[in-house]
């Protein structure tokens, strides 16, 4: 495909690299700390995450319209820039050149008397096919859902429509399309997030969208005539709540040229721990109908699992993929909410509320028949590690320290442990601090459940539902050897089990900073082979 290119682009990259050269420093705000007073800590110093997205103030949730373009990885997201609750929605807008590093941007889209701004996407029209571009720049294309307030307090089924808007100064700023909405509502309460992508298979855009407890496919040639294809959901997967955030892309089998298509559906309640998760089905894909792969339905059907989730801890929603990756780097890469509807309005922070997982590749492995999406943290966090502590063939016989007191700080590391004989037993790893908050996870041989545990981790009482139970995730890896990689800020942990075939993310607010690493067997003594920890000097 041949680029539009235009020399005044040269002038916006160089402003955008200008904004990305100072990091995501937050604004300073009135640090009540005392240095030496280790016992009172401001909001920022102990809740403020090291490296995850956070917007500077104001609320967070979804990630929308995710795209890369010269050297620029684009993030936007649900915010409400004027409260720290939910609220009249806007995109906000943030800039990597990493996807670790990121630069809070002016907010890309407001509200405006059609409606708030709920998720979708947005592509690069590469080509032209929207007509919008101007003196050769490839306009960036957003989709977005209109949620109409005065329509849903009406009691009306048809307050949410889809609408576009196009950016010709690399996504900065958006105009919105006269003609909005281009998709209208077809009487269906919840019929959102539409996301889109070209599909190079069938050289045409395609478009998925939430429609109650199923998803719509929509095909188009321009961007702006969209016509609907067909649906997927009736009776499969997780129907414990409203299905949102849908994502469909085609991969290759890992180690092989066989392509199938993988299709990302939120679901909000009905996660396997409570309240919002993601499910994702594996399946086929001819330009029109998704069908879902006969062994995946198999699994399916197993009673153990009805839905496969991308992740088993309580906070990771509404992730999707960047579009217009280049074919010469050719991977999948998602980001994911790390919060939850069931209590994301009162986590205990005051000047913003919430923040992005770490970003993720995507792989599809198949294995014994059975297809799973493996995920781990981008290999561009590599760059920020430098190795703190290094042991090999530890007896765990009883709790055993790892790290005790500020030896390393524990707020900002990658981990990386491998057991190759587990016997009957199982493990726990245990962070503390001062007050014995404990942050506990790991795996249990007897049920083959990995674990996390934080119902004693610090402040929990905000929420019923934010301790009420130990997550767990069904171990579904064959593989003799368990092996981990944890990635730890100061109020999350994204547990990465089995190469990524098993995640756990979930968030934590300690009264202060965990500061010990320990770990202890279930019931019988193993060899720890191997544990490493790398500090991530990102901030
Ligand atoms: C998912 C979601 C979307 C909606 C947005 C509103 O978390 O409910 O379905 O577009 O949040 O902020």
């Amino acid at each position: 495909m041949k680029r539009i290119n235009n020399p005044k682009f040269v002038i916006t990259i160089l402003l955008l690299s200008l904004f990305v050269s100072c990091k995501n420093k937050t604004e300073e705000s009135q640090i009540t700390e005392n240095k030496s007073d280790k016992t009172t800590y401001s909001e920022e110093d102990l809740y403020r995450p090291n490296f995850h997205f956070t917007p500077k103030k104001g609320w967070m949730n979804d990630p929308n319209g995710m795209f890369y373009k010269d050297g620029f990885y684009h993030l936007y997201f649900q915010h409400y820039p004027n409260g720290n609750t939910w609220g009249p929605m806007h995109w906000g807008h943030a800039i990597s050149t990493d996807m670790v590093t990121w630069k809070e941007m002016p907010i890309a889209i407001y509200p405006d008397e059609k409606g708030y701004i709920f998720s979708g996407s947005s592509v690069v029209d590469v080509n032209n096919s929207s007509g919008f571009s101007k003196n050769g720049i490839a306009p960036i294309i957003a989709m977005f859902t209109y949620h109409d307030m005065d329509g849903e307090k009406a009691g009306k089924l048809n307050y949410q429509s889809q609408a576009i808007a196009y950016s010709l100064d690399e996504g900065q700023t958006f105009t919105k399309y006269s003609e909005n909405p281009v998709i209208k509502n077809l009487g269906i309460k919840d019929f959102r997030d539409p996301k889109m992508f070209w599909d190079s298979i069938h050289k045409k855009w395609l478009m998925v969208l939430a429609a109650g407890q199923k998803i719509m496919f929509y095909s188009s040639l321009n961007l702006k005539d969209w016509k609907l294809e067909s649906d997927f959901g009736d009776g499969i997967g997780g129907h414990g709540g409203v299905w949102e955030c849908p994502d469909l892309f085609p991969m290759k089998v890992q180690g092989t040229d066989e392509v199938k298509w993988v299709l990302l559906v939120s679901i909000n309640p009905g996660g396997p721990n409570g309240g919002s998760a993601t499910q994702y089905f594996i399946g086929d894909f001819d330009g029109k109908k998704f069908t879902i792969d006969a062994s995946f339905e198999n699994d399916l059907n197993k009673s153990e699992y009805k839905s496969i989730w991308i992740d088993y801890g309580k906070d990771n929603y509404a992730g999707v993929t960047w579009s217009n990756i280049p074919d010469s780097d050719g991977r999948k890469l998602f980001v994911g909410w790390m919060s939850n509807w069931d209590y994301a309005n009162v986590v205990p922070t005051e000047r913003w509320r919430s923040s992005m997982t770490v970003a993720r590749q995507i792989e599809l492995q198949k294995e014994n028949a059975s297809y799973r999406l493996l995920f781990q943290p981008v290999k561009e966090l590599t760059k920020y590690k430098s190795t703190k502590y290094k042991k090999e063939d530890i007896a765990i016989k009883a709790l055993t320290k790892i790290i005790d007191s500020d030896a390393i700080d524990l707020s900002s590391v990658e981990i990386q442990f491998k057991i190759s004989d587990l016997k009957n037993s199982g493990f726990t790893f245990k962070l503390t601090n001062k007050q014995d908050d404990t942050l506990a996870f790991g795996y249990n041989t007897s049920d083959k459940n990995f674990f996390v545990d934080r119902r004693k981790s610090g402040k929990t009482a905000f929420s019923e539902k934010f301790a009420d139970r130990i997550s767990v995730a069904k171990r579904t890896s064959t593989n003799v050897n368990i092996s981990g990689t944890i990635i730890l800020d100061k109020t999350s942990i994204e547990l990465f089990f089995d190469n990524g075939e098993t995640v756990m993310t979930e968030i934590f607010f300690p009264n202060s900073p965990f500061d010990k690493l320990s770990i202890e067997p279930k019931d019988q003594e193993f060899i720890l082979d191997n544990i490493e920890i790398h500090k991530l000097n990102i901030n």
